[in-house]
């Protein structure tokens, strides 16, 4: 059934405090609590539970019988509750067969098992019945009991105390106490046999806080770039925001089976060990980056999620939106902040422009859901941190902090709206609070224009005008505020000759620049300063210019973006030529590779086939695509292939350094290599061979693997092999060498079979599935067919039961299926129809609905 935001009503009980003991057993768990709670308004007193064996329950004192309350469609109702109420609950729950991942559940097997929570969003009522909503703060305290093979007993808090189990000589105890009050979505708790790495940290206002990181022994020493990036990511707050830490202890835990990245329960973040663990010869420079954004984004959710929570989970971009401009902004100073701005862009443009074309289309806060689970999307985490960046350019430096000075000055414990935050970042300028709509509207604004210069009076006019499609379901769109960054470049010289910030609020609107002496080439949409399309009538020519001449590599990049986009969708009505982008790359790319290489290398992008796809409406045809991007890129190789010998002995392979410089090298060398395969120079297959061999780090190892294998070097399947062997007992490495063969250029659904009945495929670790899954859907020319929707199709409903969070997620991939050209369009609904007689979930019903109501 359906919730709605406007439906939003105040609970009528307050929980003051809530004690839980958690016994496990060998093949259960006993979880027993007492809940003090207060009236606030008139009204039932409603709990939550799923999947819960109620044993027990009483209410001050007295114990209820089937006639005291209801209890249907996961709520458990007292009427006439007094106002001061003592809840003494009983209840069983299974964690050892809890394969949906969401409350307490086991992860591992055999010997080698740990127990672990997740709570977010309505996980906590899987483990008691409770009022399982952001809105209802409370402290806790929990007891924990275990046998002794699982030493490591941890709650969200401070440990209280700690012993054996009296008469019980096997079994062991601890308890923890949370001082801060929270919503249950932060409860957190871990029964398992961990090592951990210590450390420690200063706050500001002095407090010395213990920091822990726990993993299985065997991955302990891959811990240190997560610690350091935990102590660069509390400082940052504390300079940056004025945010210090609050409790004496901060842990973290790795788990190996997680549906998502991580978790900010609160002292006490649970994460994917794939977005935890990093060594060098294990871990990718990507990959150990995002490593870092992530322990600072759930670090960063201590302020802006913990301590301000959500009012309702429709106020989900309020935590998210915020936490991810504040993750990116921490990236950015641990990198050249062009080429963080390039890479978020590009996450944004292929995953939620595509999301916001299509039918799964939102807006940034929700009006209404069935499972809030399917709402943990992009559009509420990217364009919503688009939209606190948009706020924060418009403020200013000095005003931004002055207004999120005022938001946790005026929130702090509290569980809040969009609106508030919008109202306490307004206490500069009011106009801020304008920027309500582009939470309530769906759909990309498409920023059209062209410009006018009139000599005589020198003056320049630009026109532009913005367009959102109507999505169903919605009213009519309207005009959003949309800054617009721009600057006017003077021919001649190449220099700028102005720069405005254009505030684009109205449907058409006309700028005046005067004294202008001449006509200039005008760049906009300056380091995107708003999550639009940008459709200005340039000529080719003015974009080579710009490549050349725009003073930062965002705008470089961006522009070299645009010179793609037009020769690739030539098909869709526009006629570029690649040569004036050869062009400029070779000119661009010799000096760049020498200063910045990992910018050298993000210009060599050419848009992924997804993003590509997310441009096309109609017809979308994925061979034609894929067809003409391997034609460019082909192009590209070939233009430069007298220079790629030179590049790749300009950037030599030595010994592993995690810094910028070091990182921008091996990046570059990467794309080098892929290009110097393309372009079939002498010998660049054995620089291939050579770089795995000689690799001092998994970037480089790696990137000559995956170069090897897409480019079907006569020995790939050796390096393969070899791989694999040398890796086996990693399963971060392992999910590598899966993913590496289903997202190859030349894979076939036969390959994606038999990795799927491979010895080390498991379906109950969502790492490994996506390793085989998401990278297979990075190929369209054979995912859209009858035997790979078979497959994929195949998958979602295997897991539909198990997990119906992955299940989900897998299955809004397909949510472009309407765009096809037939007969792949007709083939692709026969499944999903097929698909939907089978759907069991509401997170997958719910999903399907939206999936199969496309419009266009
Ligand atoms: N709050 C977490 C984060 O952004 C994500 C948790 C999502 N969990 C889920 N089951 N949808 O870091
Ligand atoms: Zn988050």
């Amino acid at each position: 059934s359906k919730i709605n935001l406007k439906d939003y009503k105040k609970p009528s009980f307050d929980v003051e405090t809530i004690d839980l003991d958690i016994k496990l057993f060998e093949t259960y768990a006993q979880i027993d609590s007492v809940l003090k709670m207060v009236r606030q308004t008139t009204g039932d007193l409603v709990l939550f539970g799923e999947d819960l064996e109620l044993l027990m329950v009483k209410m001050n004192g007295s114990q209820l019988g089937t006639e005291d309350y209801q209890q249907q469609a996961g709520k458990l109702t007292i009427s006439d509750a007094p106002n001061e109420v003592t809840l003494e609950i009983q209840v069983r729950i299974c964690p050892q067969t809890n394969t949906a991942l969401e409350g307490f559940y086991m992860a591992g097997s055999g010997d080698d098992t740990m127990f672990v929570t997740q709570c977010e969003p309505e996980g906590f009522r899987k483990i008691t019945f409770y009022p399982d909503r952001p809105d209802v703060l409370a402290i806790f305290t929990t007891r924990l009991e275990a046998d002794k093979r699982y030493p490591t007993l941890l709650a969200n808090g401070n440990l209280v105390e700690a012993g054996e189990v009296t008469d019980e000589p096997n079994r062991h105890y601890a308890i923890w106490h949370d001082p801060t009050n929270k919503p249950s979505y932060l409860f957190a708790c871990v029964v398992a046999d961990l090592d951990v790495l210590t450390d420690s940290y200063k706050t500001s206002e002095g407090r010395n806080v213990l920091l822990e990181i726990y993993a299985k022994s065997a991955d302990i020493d891959k811990c240190d770039v997560g610690m350091q990036a935990l102590k660069d990511a509390m400082k940052w707050d504390e300079v940056n925001y004025g945010r210090a830490y609050d409790l004496d202890r901060y842990m973290i835990v790795a788990v190996s089976q997680f549906n998502m990245g991580a978790m900010e329960n609160k002292g006490l973040n649970i994460f994917n060990t794939a977005c935890v663990l990093s060594s060098p010869e294990t871990t990718t420079d990507a990959r150990s980056f995002s490593v870092k954004a992530i322990i600072a984004h759930e670090y960063f959710h201590n302020w802006t999620g913990n301590r301000i929570t959500c009012r309702d989970w429709f106020q989900l971009c309020l935590k998210e939106g915020f936490t991810v401009y504040r993750d990116q902004s921490f990236s950015a100073d641990q990198q050249s902040s062009a080429v963080q701005r390039i890479d978020d862009v590009a996450t944004l443009r292929a995953h939620q422009f595509s999301e916001d074309a299509g039918p799964l289309a939102h807006p940034v806060r929700p009006e209404s859901f069935v499972e809030i689970n399917n709402f943990y999307t992009t559009t509420v985490y990217e364009k919503g941190a688009e939209i606190v960046r948009m706020i924060a350019n418009t403020l200013g430096q000095e005003d931004f902090r002055k207004g999120t000075d005022e938001y946790f000055r005026r929130y702090d414990g509290q569980a809040v709206t969009v609106e508030d935050f919008l109202s306490a970042l307004s206490i500069t300028d009011n106009k801020i609070e304008d920027f309500i709509d582009w939470y309530r509207q769906p759909g990309t604004p498409v920023v059209s224009g062209h410009q006018n210069y009139d000599s005589a009076t020198q003056t320049l006019t630009i026109t532009l005008s913005q367009q959102t499609r109507h999505v169903s379901g919605f009213d009519a769109p309207k005009p959003l505020p949309i800054p617009v960054a721009t600057a006017l470049f003077d021919k001649d010289s190449g220099n700028i000759i102005a720069e405005r910030m254009l505030l684009l609020d109205q449907a058409t609107q006309t700028f005046a620049c005067e004294d202008v002496a001449s006509e200039p080439v005008v760049s906009l949409l300056r380091d995107f300063s708003a999550p639009v399309q940008l459709n200005y009538d340039y000529q080719d020519e003015d974009l080579a210019f710009l490549l050349t001449h725009e003073t930062n590599g965002f705008n470089r990049w961006q522009v070299t973006q645009m010179l793609v986009n037009r020769i690739l969708l030539q098909g869709q009505g526009s006629k570029s030529s690649p040569d004036v982008y050869l062009q400029a790359l070779a000119q661009t790319l010799p000096r760049l590779a020498a200063d910045d290489a990992m910018l050298a290398a993000r210009l060599l992008d050419i848009p992924s086939a997804q993003e590509l796809a997310s441009a096309i409406n109609k017809n979308y045809d994925p061979e034609l695509i894929k067809a003409q991007r391997e034609a460019l890129y082909q192009q590209v190789a070939e233009a430069l292939k007298d220079q790629w010998a030179g590049l790749y002995e300009q950037l030599p392979m030595q010994s592993y350094e995690d810094s910028a410089d070091a990182r921008g090298t091996r990046a570059l060398r990467n794309v080098v290599l892929d290009m110097a395969l393309t372009a079939n120079v002498n010998g660049a297959v054995e620089w291939a061979e050579q770089q795995y061999n000689n690799a001092s780090c998994m970037t480089e190892r790696f990137g000559a693997l995956k170069a090897m294998v897409n480019h079907q070097v006569t020995n790939a399947d050796e390096y393969l092999a070899d791989f694999y062997e040398r890796f086996q007992e990693n399963d971060l490495v392992i999910d590598l060498w899966f993913s590496v063969q289903a997202s190859a250029d030349t894979v076939s659904t036969d390959v994606i079979q038999s990795l799927l009945e491979h010895q080390d495929f498991d379906w109950n670790t969502p790492n490994r599935v996506r390793s085989v899954i998401s990278a297979f859907s990075s190929q369209p020319t054979v995912l859209w067919t009858q035997e790979g929707l078979e497959i994929y199709t195949g998958v979602i409903k295997k897991l539909d039961d198990a997990n119906p969070v992955l299940a989900s997620r897998l299955l809004q991939t397909l949510a472009r299926w309407n765009t096809l050209v037939e007969p792949r369009r007709q083939m692709a609904h026969n499944k999903l129809l097929d698909l939907q007689k089978h759907a069991a979930s509401k997170h997958v019903i719910e999903s399907l609905e939206s999936v199969l109501k496309a419009e266009n």
